[in-house]
């Protein structure tokens, strides 16, 4: 068995968009410049756009967070969504979710003008992907893909079993898992809360994407020998261990799991660093204007 470890690949392309940034800028080229939107002070949220913050620090971009209290209305934040499309200084930007209920999340990522959506939510974007044009491809399905491919995982012809069907996660994976490439051409099977027979089917499965966010909801027997296990869960459970008085679990039963796999990620150090710099790449690729002119 092997552990694929997010946090090295993660810190190796770090260091590869970290000297692309520097020859950008002594080229006398525009420094990328990433922008993000945080609504209310949700724990989770809050960590994740400050590593969001600091990662662009490390490689040499230039950020922005905008903050709204919980109680701004749908009406600011649109007009906040607006300002960043007209902005020519701005590359990409994100609105992080969740939003609070009385904000459609819908109506703010249709409002984000595709070409800066560097999280690869927008309507434009998901569609281009699922038909293979190019586009910005979210951040976490992007990083499992790296990772694949970063350990020279065979995927052609594997049979892949994607467990959730989420607009981020679940669905992005599950088509890119079936695109014809590499990493793709797997014969892909999505299971969620209403399959019937997961166990079945996750026992005839190659290569296993746990993306429930359900704790510990893969097991040991639910898994055939030498299958390749890519954890995608990363819910808070409270630890009296950390200093943050919590830590994350992953959707996988690790020390069971990991008898029977051949490559897995643990949780944390798998996917999640993988996340943030495939967020970073879109970013690079905004600046450049590689994607859309
Ligand atoms: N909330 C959880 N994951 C993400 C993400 O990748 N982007 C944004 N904007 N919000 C999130």
């Amino acid at each position: 068995m092997q552990i694929i470890d997010g946090k090295a690949i993660a810190a190796q392309i770090k260091l590869e968009i970290a000297e692309e940034v520097k020859q950008i800028k002594q080229a006398g080229g525009k420094t990328p410049h990433l922008a993000a939107v945080l609504v209310g002070h949700d724990g989770g949220s809050e960590t994740y756009v400050a590593s969001k913050v600091r990662t662009c620090e490390e490689v040499g971009f230039k950020s922005s967070l905008i903050r709204f209290e919980d109680n701004v209305t749908e009406t600011e934040l649109l007009a906040c969504v607006d300002q960043l499309n007209q902005d020519p200084d701005v590359d990409g930007f994100i609105v992080q979710l969740p939003l609070p209920k009385h904000i459609s999340e819908q109506k703010v990522i249709e409002a984000i003008d595709y070409r800066k959506d560097v999280d690869g939510f927008h309507p434009i974007n998901v569609g281009r992907m699922s038909i293979g044009l190019p586009c910005f491809v979210s951040a976490t399905p992007a990083g499992i893909l790296e990772l694949l491919k970063r350990y020279n995982i065979e995927t052609q012809g594997k049979h892949c079993v994607v467990l959730g069907r989420s607009n981020i996660v679940g669905k992005p994976v599950a088509s890119l898992m079936m695109q014809k490439a590499y990493p793709g051409d797997a014969t892909v099977t999505v299971c969620h809360s209403r399959t019937p027979n997961i166990k079945e089917m996750c026992l005839q499965a190659d290569i296993i994407i746990a993306a429930l966010g359900v704790p510990e909801f893969l097991k040991g027997d639910m898994v055939k020998d030498g299958a390749v296990i890519i954890d995608v869960g990363t819910t808070r459970v409270p630890s009296t261990e950390t200093k943050s008085g919590f830590r994350l679990k992953g959707d996988v039963a690790f020390n069971d799991v990991s008898e029977k796999a051949s490559y897995i990620t643990p949780v944390p150090g798998g996917v999640g660093p993988m996340t943030i710099i495939s967020l970073m790449r879109n970013t690079l690729l905004a600046g450049k204007k590689e994607i859309y002119k």
